[in-house]
């Protein structure tokens, strides 16, 4: 099949976020312990923190982490995770039924944060926990001295505050299974009154208010519209949600849900755009995807395991392995967000290890990527720059829930301080090659095009046994012709094409 994408260098969109690439590490399963803090681990360094989870973090190019949860927030007393870890209280951990030790907490989260070279982003309880319990983490973390809780601070041995610009209003209050869950006006109300105070003791800070947990929530948009109707002034984001399943659907159904992503963030900018117009200010609110990522599981496989392993610590729940065919998936999800880049100023793929993770870390063993790794560090490091307008002539297909699905799903950028034009591209034909005529206009004559894949014969390979099975490849020089080049892109495959000037 052939297919075709024109561009102009004249014609720039909105820049692509550096908080865009971001992680989320939640206590959950094996995240933390023996993912990210593992003291009895070979490479562990001297606080405890898995070195080749860290080196594995810097080649991914994280922006930012977003920490403790997720559903673990909502019933999480910040002050069980301070102070000398001897005297910290083992707890019944009610998200997912198992026994926190609370070796791990906030001081080593900052900690881990400065070795990984990520911005932290916080979440506070708006569950069991109250506006009381959130003004007290915050001053903790950024009120530099002479205060109850900035000397607790510093008698644990941090004494310059940390400064946390990003905190989140809770998490998915939207759904049901989240403690403290209400409605929309009830957690609309608490996160204003909660919002408020917190901004009148730093007002430096950003705000995330729960908006949506899922595209498919009953809830979705009239949650979103009613949240930010009474919160608007005061936040700064929207968080949002998405995860996608539905592996069972067939390979041309399973990619489409893509289009999904892309009528959710649009139906979103909708609902930030009346609530502006309703509010008339000019305060902009923006999204903040802090939680998205393909479920290679059913999500109710999740809940046996956790019912199956009751109060254990760190039990090894929702270990999703990821097959080739789950990375397009991936890929499209975060195109998708780039795409959006006017909107979307945050995404935090869900979540860094072990639990629908892009880096699988065995306890006291070795650590391996899996698929979907490739694509999301493809993407961080080199999709940075101002969005490139393309006009795109490919064939399309129609499945049950959507028509005119394009073979073709594509992001281009351009990263003027390299100097380069880069196109993601995925083809989501199952069994048939796209020749891609890619035409740039205007941006002279590349020094060299450099072309990567990824790619496997069968979409069911993991790297679960071989941990290379699939990696990213390089390809050779595609072939120039005078406003661009051709490529020939296989059946479900992803590509990176960088045009350097
Ligand atoms: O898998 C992570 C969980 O998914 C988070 O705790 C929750 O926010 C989401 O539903």
């Amino acid at each position: 099949m052939d297919c075709k994408l024109i561009c102009n260098a004249a014609y720039l969109g909105a820049r692509t976020d550096d908080r865009l690439f971001g992680s989320f590490i939640e206590h959950m399963g094996r995240v933390v312990y023996s993912g990210v803090y593992e003291p009895s681990h070979a490479s562990a360094d001297e606080d405890g923190f898995r070195r080749d989870v860290l080196n594995a973090v810097h080649d991914m190019h994280l922006s930012c982490v977003r920490y403790p949860g997720g559903n673990f927030v909502s019933n999480y007393n910040w002050r069980d995770g301070v102070g000398p870890r001897a005297e910290r209280p083992r707890r019944p951990e009610l998200a997912w039924r198992s026994i926190e030790t609370n070796a791990f907490g906030l001081n080593e989260f900052m900690q881990w944060s400065q070795k990984a070279q990520v911005e932290p982003i916080l979440s506070v309880n708006l569950g069991t926990g109250s506006v009381q319990s959130a003004l007290e983490l915050l001053e903790y973390c950024n009120f530099p001295a002479g205060t109850t809780f900035s000397a607790l601070r510093r008698s644990h041995g941090v004494e310059k505050p940390y400064n946390i610009r990003l905190w989140c209003l809770g998490n998915e209050m939207d759904g049901r299974w989240q403690l403290g869950h209400r409605s929309a006006q009830e957690y609309a109300s608490l996160a204003a009154q909660a919002g408020r105070a917190m901004k009148q003791l730093d007002p430096s800070i950003s705000l995330a208010v729960c908006g949506s947990s899922k595209s498919d929530m009953p809830s979705f948009p009239d949650w979103d519209l009613a949240v930010l109707e009474q919160t608007y002034d005061l936040v700064d984001y929207l968080s949002v949600h998405q995860y996608y399943g539905g592996q069972t659907l067939g390979t041309a159904a399973f990619l489409a849900q893509a289009i999904d992503m892309d009528r959710y963030l649009n139906t979103l900018r909708s609902a930030l755009c009346v609530t502006k117009q309703r509010w008339k200010t000019s305060h902009n609110v923006y999204l903040s995807l802090d939680e998205w990522g393909v479920w290679a599981r059913p999500a109710a496989s999740v809940d046996q395991e956790v019912a199956a392993h009751p109060w254990q610590i760190a039990p090894a729940i929702s270990e999703q392995i990821y097959t080739h065919e789950d990375a397009m998936l991936f890929s499209s999800m975060l195109l998708s967000m780039l795409r959006h880049a006017d909107i979307v100023k945050i995404g935090c793929q869900a979540l860094l290890t072990n639990i629908s993770a892009c880096l699988m870390t065995e306890p006291n063993g070795g650590l391996w990527r899996q698929t979907t790794y490739y694509p999301f560090a493809a993407i961080s490091a080199h999709g940075r720059g101002r969005l490139l307008q393309t006009v795109l002539d490919s064939p399309a297909y129609s499945c049950d829930a959507f028509t005119e699905v394009p073979y073709l799903d594509h992001v281009a950028v351009w990263n003027e301080a390299k100097r380069e034009a880069v196109f993601f591209a995925v083809n989501r034909s199952p069994d048939e090659s796209l020749n891609l005529q890619l035409s740039l206009q205007g941006f002279g004559s590349p020094k060299n095009i450099v072309h990567d894949q990824l790619y496997a014969q069968n979409p069911f390979t993991t790297n679960q046994l071989q941990h290379d099975a699939v990696t990213m490849q390089r390809c050779s020089t595609p072939k120039e012709n005078a406003d661009g080049c051709t490529l020939s892109l296989p059946p479900l495959s992803f590509h990176t094409i960088r045009f350097l000037y």
